[in-house]
């Protein structure tokens, strides 16, 4: 049998599916595959700790990128979801980058569609196109420059006064921005269905319990829960605030994943996640998590180094457009 042939065929519906020897070491296998193959693993802040615990760098949407534009690895393993992978493959189109599960995707990203955002783009010719890194690389291609929540108010700054600007995929950090820098943007209606799900009433009931908790919120939440927010940050950020703050108890609004390095980094501080509006008794916590974050496990992890599927793939004419305006950000930042 050839052996390349039927690796090449091997089913893969968004995730390869293949049993697993329960007698291997998944931890020294996924070490020794991405030794032999000189493979970065790079993992976002809202995946599960054991991945976190086993990426050569974990990081926000900016940092990761970063991290992307200046890998020697032949092989980048994006454990995160689908826009950052393709962010990694647009950056480096000879190298292969693998998602371990290609169904990870993200609510915001997909609240863009690219027939719709085409259309409202030619409604407003003279509009300069800033876009959220989260969202596909066919609304990048239609972008004049990228930002990332931990960039986006730099960004904003430094499109000259006179210009107007459509601000995409996200209205909460939209609207943010609008406070922030002052200017008057046209805002797509999108949203992230997890950071939209934050209840205002148990926040404020745990800051009753807790009056001395500092409240902590991704610009991505609504309104009302930054209005009450004591700080509000990209995830990095967020990290940060909570390591150098002299307050002991924080409240944080943000996928829950953050706070695996949030108590890593201070292990001293009481960390009380947002509990969501609906609860999910699934959940090890009354917390906030991202589905499509949450679909990426080290066992498809290991076959994805193993197999080197799924892989993400950008085509050749959508990514020379779509690295512009990821380049000027880069710069920027
Ligand atoms: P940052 O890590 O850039 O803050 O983004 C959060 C997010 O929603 C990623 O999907
Ligand atoms: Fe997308 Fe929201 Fe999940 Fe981030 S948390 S990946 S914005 S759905």
């Amino acid at each position: 049998m050839n052996l390349d042939k039927a690796i090449q065929e091997l089913p893969v519906k968004g995730y390869l599916d293949l049993p697993i020897d329960k007698n291997i070491d998944i931890i020294k296998e996924i070490n020794r595959l991405r030794k032999e193959k000189n493979v970065v693993i790079l993992a976002h802040y809202y995946q599960v700790p054991e991945i976190q615990d086993i990426a050569d760098f974990v990081g926000d949407s900016l940092a990761l990128a970063q991290q992307a534009a200046k890998t020697k690895a032949d092989i980048i393993l994006f454990a995160g979801v689908h826009f950052m992978a393709e962010t990694a493959k647009i950056l480096n189109p000879d190298k292969k980058v693998l998602l371990p599960d290609l169904l990870a995707g993200c609510s915001l990203a997909e609240s863009a569609p690219k027939d719709k955002f085409e259309a409202f783009k030619k409604q407003h010719p003279d509009y300069v196109v800033v876009s959220y890194v989260n969202t596909s690389a066919d609304i990048k291609a239609l972008t004049d420059i990228v930002c990332t929540s931990s960039n986006a108010e730099k960004i904003i700054n430094s499109i000259p006064k006179d210009k107007k600007i459509i601000f995409a995929p996200d209205r909460n950090l939209g609207a943010y921005l609008i406070k922030k820098t002052g200017r008057d943007m046209l805002l797509w209606d999108g949203a992230c269905e997890v950071h939209e799900e934050f209840s205002l009433e148990k926040i404020l009931e745990l800051k009753k319990q807790y009056p001395q908790a500092k409240i902590i919120a991704h610009p991505e939440s609504r309104d009302y829960i930054l209005d009450i927010a004591d700080y509000i940050g990209s995830t990095s950020g967020l990290l940060k605030f909570v390591q150098e703050s002299p307050s002991e108890i924080f409240i944080i609004a943000t996928e829950s994943g953050i706070l695996h390095k949030m108590k890593q980094l201070a292990p001293d501080k009481t960390l009380i996640p947002a509990p969501p509006i609906e609860e999910n008794n699934e959940r090890a916590c009354a917390c906030a998590e991202c589905p499509y974050m949450k679909r990426n496990t080290l066992e498809k992890i290991y076959l994805a180094l193993k197999y080197e599927k799924p892989e993400v793939t950008v085509d050749a004419k959508i990514a020379k457009k779509a690295v512009v305006p990821i380049q000027r950000m880069l710069e920027l930042s």
